[in-house]
């Protein structure tokens, strides 16, 4: 009852897709972009140069429409919307795709599979990269880039400078099944909560931790409700620019033309606005001085690859021990690290 509820309110937002037929300046496409992250994070940044783009190569016949910060719906509704059309693009982070039946894409979530942007813009600019996006078509939807937030840190409210120190933190995580053994493996019973909903988690004590990025637990204020920070760098955090592919087939070919070359463009501004926004945001909740920053020792840096990574073997009938041996393979590394 509940879902079909959903599906009729979003019908009802959605407008006819054949609107798409004849766009003029006068009389636009309007494409809605919604997505979860704050309106000043990069995310967000990314998006407006990718409408500034899309608007001046369509010269204007396409509108772009942007909200951002869950203003119109959460992780798992915003895929919801999109399938039925009553949004037209997203970029949700690639580990939520699992829940949809795509669970190759959970690879991104490994620990300790990228050693460094080197190793992971190979898989996201390269063939791999491309092979999981065309899965997306399953879904009816259709994928255009990877965007890159950056690597997950660990979070909590009491010191957590190694594995062993992790027995029994509730930790909020996003939903994907490979982010879960991540945390059963130190012990660390794993809570999937949507993103909007993990700073009032934290705040009240429903969990006591979470993994995150630096840029997303600065505007989220995640860092004002924990004391403190292991600087793991443990997995990746990024996200898939796609839309709905009925919708997206069904436009003007020079108009697409137009809109994949905008997505081209703002793909390596939206790189370099997440590492800038991820370098600031440490350097502001360091300067806070309300949260530890603790970066492990060598030896304990070997504590937690060691503990992160059997999930590798355990995940790998879920994600596929092929693809995984093809990302050690592109990345140029050895077996097991
Ligand atoms: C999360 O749920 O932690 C992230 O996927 C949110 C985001 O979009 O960066």
């Amino acid at each position: 009852m509940r879902a079909f509820a959903f599906a009729f309110a979003v019908m009802a937002l959605s407008g006819p897709l054949g609107a798409a037929e004849q766009p003029t300046a006068e009389r636009p496409i309007v494409i809605k972009f919604s997505h979860v992250a704050a309106p000043q994070a990069h995310k967000s940044l990314a998006a407006e140069h990718f409408k500034k783009l899309a608007e001046k190569y369509t010269n204007g016949r396409v509108r772009i429409e942007l909200y951002p910060n869950s203003q119109l719906y959460k992780d798992r509704e915003e895929l919801e919307a999109l399938q039925l059309g009553a949004v037209q693009m997203l970029a949700p982070s690639v580990s939520k795709f699992g829940p949809m039946g795509i669970r190759a894409f959970e690879v991104f979530d490994l620990p300790y599979i990228f050693q460094d942007y080197e190793a992971l813009s190979a898989v996201t600019e390269g063939e791999i990269g491309r092979e999981l996006l065309d899965k997306l078509e399953s879904k009816g939807l259709i994928g255009f880039a990877y965007w890159n937030n950056g690597f997950k840190i660990l979070s909590a409210n009491m010191p957590i400078p190694t594995p062993d120190d992790m027995l029994g933190v509730q930790m909020r995580i996003q939903s994907s099944k490979v982010i879960e053994a991540q945390m059963w493996a130190i012990g660390a019973p794993p809570q999937v909560m949507a993103f909007s909903e993990a700073y009032h988690a934290l705040s009240t004590g429903v969990v006591d931790g979470t993994e995150n990025t630096p840029a997303n637990m600065f505007n989220q204020k995640m860092s004002e409700v924990q004391s403190h920070v292991t600087m793991t760098n443990h997995g990746y955090l990024g996200y898939a620019v796609i839309s709905n592919a009925e919708f997206w087939n069904g436009l003007p070919k020079d108009v697409r033309e137009a809109l994949e070359r905008a997505i081209a463009e703002t793909t390596p501004v939206a790189n370099a606005l997440a590492l800038k926004e991820n370098d600031d945001a440490l350097e502001e909740m360091k300067k806070a001085g309300g949260t530890t920053f603790y970066t492990p020792t060598s030896e304990q840096r070997a504590q937690w690859i060691a503990a992160f990574l059997p999930v590798h073997k355990e995940m790998e009938n879920r994600v596929g021990r092929d693809l995984i041996d093809r990302i050690y393979a592109a990345t140029g590394r050895a077996q097991g690290h």
